[in-house]
């Protein structure tokens, strides 16, 4: 078989090592195996590199990407579809591993309504994808988050500081609640649960009275906070060039207003990037490691349009329609202990 391997919109640890995965387990079934450059858009302007042993050797640890990552949406390009799949087919591709998170599922979504073969590998560090338990990345964003909350800690306490640490998710909260919980947040703001200011305040105030003057606050970058007159504390809506909403700053507009009311020294940390990169944990490469292998086997038992996905620890697939457009948010379960701590 001729096999292409692509990966979508940002990077995130991991993708190094699913790539690996799919290469090995292709060569072991005797398939030949291309890299896709830049996402999508390499079907587009027409980016291949074959894969073999030689150049995908030490990707295991390795952060990033070797195939290069972009958020172009073929879709949105006057005859994306139609180019990419005359590409897809002059190449002699047999099928293609699409390894990305939301967009890049929608993408595939509609490729596979068109007739490509695909399967989809979920990657994101926000692990929002719907039907997996778990995406490639998000345990090392929770790893680097968890490791920052740690280190806020220890200096919030010597300075009686009000730290706020802004983690990346996009409109779900699942690094914020997972890092919140294993660095000890005294609260956790999240898209899914509007946190009230009033409570907020109360929970800094409470702290200072029993004599823990600094406070951890843990906030997704899409987290929601109702004022005491029912609006949203809300930062201007900013979109990138590719129409994708883009999020970060609403801490330090909660940092204003925590100064104004409580008199305390609040101080703001955005994450950033820096939960993208670097190395993926043990648990990120095993994940990543058992996608690219399932994906290959299901390329192999032409079962397209599916996803490869992880189940109560077993490899599982599912249609990409049925996750296409669905966001996987955080269990109320876990958010329920994650309060047990707040205060
Ligand atoms: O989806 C992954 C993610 O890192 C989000 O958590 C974040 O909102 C977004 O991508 C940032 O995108 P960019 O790298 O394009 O700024």
């Amino acid at each position: 078989m001729n096999l292409a391997v692509l990966t979508g919109g940002g990077d995130c640890p991991g993708l190094n090592a699913a790539i690996r995965a799919v290469v090995r387990a292709g060569l072991k079934k005797g398939d030949r195996l291309f890299g896709i450059l830049e996402g999508w858009s390499g079907l587009l302007s027409q980016k291949i590199i074959p894969l073999t042993l030689e150049n995908t050797s030490g990707l295991l640890p390795m952060g990033g990407t070797i195939l290069g990552g972009s958020r172009t949406n073929p879709l949105k390009v006057r005859g994306g579809i139609k180019r990419s799949l005359n590409f897809f087919h002059r190449r002699k591709f047999d099928a293609l591993i699409s390894i990305g998170g939301e967009g890049t599922l929608n993408i595939a979504a509609a490729f596979w309504k068109e007739g490509l073969p695909v399967v989809c590998v979920p990657k994101t560090i926000d692990n929002d994808t719907w039907g997996t338990d778990a995406t490639i990345g998000f345990d090392t964003a929770v790893q680097i988050a968890t490791e920052a909350i740690d280190r806020l800690h220890t200096t919030a306490e010597s300075h009686n500081r009000v730290m706020i640490v802004e983690v990346m998710g996009r409109h779900v909260g699942w690094i914020a609640t997972m890092a919140g919980i294993a660095g000890g947040a005294d609260a956790i703001l999240i898209p899914e649960e509007p946190f009230e200011m009033r409570e907020l305040l109360r929970i800094i105030r409470a702290r200072a009275k029993r004599k823990r003057r600094f406070s951890i606050i843990v906030m997704a970058e899409d987290a929601h906070i109702r004022l005491e007159n029912g609006k949203m504390l809300k930062t201007p809506l900013k979109h990138d060039e590719y129409g994708t909403v883009k999020l970060g700053g609403i801490s330090e507009l909660l940092a204003r207003e925590l100064r104004r009311r409580t008199g305390s020294d609040v101080r703001v940390t955005i994450l950033g990037h820096v939960q993208r990169g670097g190395s993926p944990t043990a648990f990120d490469r095993i994940l990543a490691t058992r996608l690219g292998v399932y994906a290959v086997d299901l390329v192999h038992e032409q079962r397209f349009g599916t996803m490869a996905v992880l189940r109560n620890n077993r490899m599982e697939s599912i249609l990409i329609a049925d996750s296409a457009g669905k966001l996987k948010t955080v269990d109320p379960e876990i958010s329920k202990v994650a309060r047990v701590f707040f205060g």
